[in-house]
């Protein structure tokens, strides 16, 4: 369970869901851990973003398991806030070798209405934060010849579905992103890779505001209701899956045996991909 030991891994967005399992996942196994996350809500995303207390909450569990934390309340669009962070954890744990861009928000709009604020929002977080992200790690990782970086795309990356234009179109950009900076660091032995959840357990998904547009017919949709939608947008049966199950594929791609995948999307998806690429 040392596989990570004297590592140190930052993921952004680690308040909760799967930033947070993330996070405990490469504490258990050795890592020091910088997390950031944003804790405000924002008047473009309709449900409740983390807390500052949620942020409190990961750092405790992490050193509970014996680890040094960092935790810093960033928003990833802040590309100075990203170097200032990666500093210092640089001189306060070690050399960042670690990142999981995982920050992100989910607005479902059509491009018939959707506001231009919405559609910044959702690109300054999901696309934007991830290169800030990569922009703040990548060069230290490079100049040391050892890096791994994951990113997190969506199902919705490789696919589209109504209402997820912006959502789409940035988780769409993670993948070229990620492919293009994979090229990019090729000979510095930096590896790039992203993940593709299906519907993951998390806040994300469980709030009123996406229960109401899957269940337009019922005024207060519960969970039980929501869920034959959420499972049609799988291949297999299952509406929603555990954030421990992307954790399971991020340390896959994290481990120094993974040197020579780069540059790949691994879908956690229930089989959705089966239905859109080779
Ligand atoms: N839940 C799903 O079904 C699902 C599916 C596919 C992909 N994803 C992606 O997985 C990632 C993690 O999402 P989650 O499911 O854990 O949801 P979540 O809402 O629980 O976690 C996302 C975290 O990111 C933080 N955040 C948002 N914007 C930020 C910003 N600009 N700067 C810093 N922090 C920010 C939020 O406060 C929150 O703590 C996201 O990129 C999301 O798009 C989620």
């Amino acid at each position: 369970m040392d596989d990570f030991a004297g590592r140190v891994a930052l993921i952004t967005g680690g308040a909760r869901g799967q930033g947070r399992t993330h996070a405990l996942a490469l504490a258990e196994r050795g890592a020091d851990i910088v997390i950031c996350d944003r804790c405000a809500d924002s008047p473009s995303v309709p449900y409740p973003l983390a807390t500052p207390e949620d942020l409190a909450e990961t750092e405790r569990l992490v050193t509970e398991r014996g680890r040094r934390c960092i935790a810093v309340q960033a928003n990833t669009a802040d590309h100075a806030a990203m170097v200032d962070l990666v500093a210092r954890a640089n001189a306060e744990l070690g050399s960042v070798d670690i990142a999981i861009a995982n920050a992100g928000v989910s607005v479902a709009d059509s491009v018939v209405q959707m506001s231009p604020e919405v559609w910044n929002e959702v690109i300054a977080s999901n696309l934007t934060g991830v290169f800030n992200t990569l922009s703040a790690v990548s060069p230290g990782m490079a100049e040391r010849g050892h890096g791994r970086i994951v990113t997190v795309s969506s199902m919705m990356g490789r696919g589209a579905n109504p209402g997820l234009t912006a959502y789409s179109a940035s988780k769409w950009g993670v993948i070229g992103m990620t492919k293009s900076a994979a090229l990019d660091l090729a000979g510095s032995g930096v590896t790039v890779n992203a993940v593709a959840p299906g519907n993951v357990s998390t806040a994300m998904v469980h709030n009123d505001a996406l229960y109401a547009i899957m269940r337009p017919d019922l005024d207060h949709p519960t969970r039980e209701d929501v869920a034959p939608i959420f499972t049609m947008l799988h291949g297999q049966p299952v509406p929603f899956l555990e954030p421990e199950e992307i954790t399971h594929a991020v340390l896959f791609l994290l481990a120094d045996a993974s040197a020579h995948i780069t540059g790949t999307v691994i879908p956690v998806d229930a089989g959705a991909a089966a239905r859109v690429s080779a």
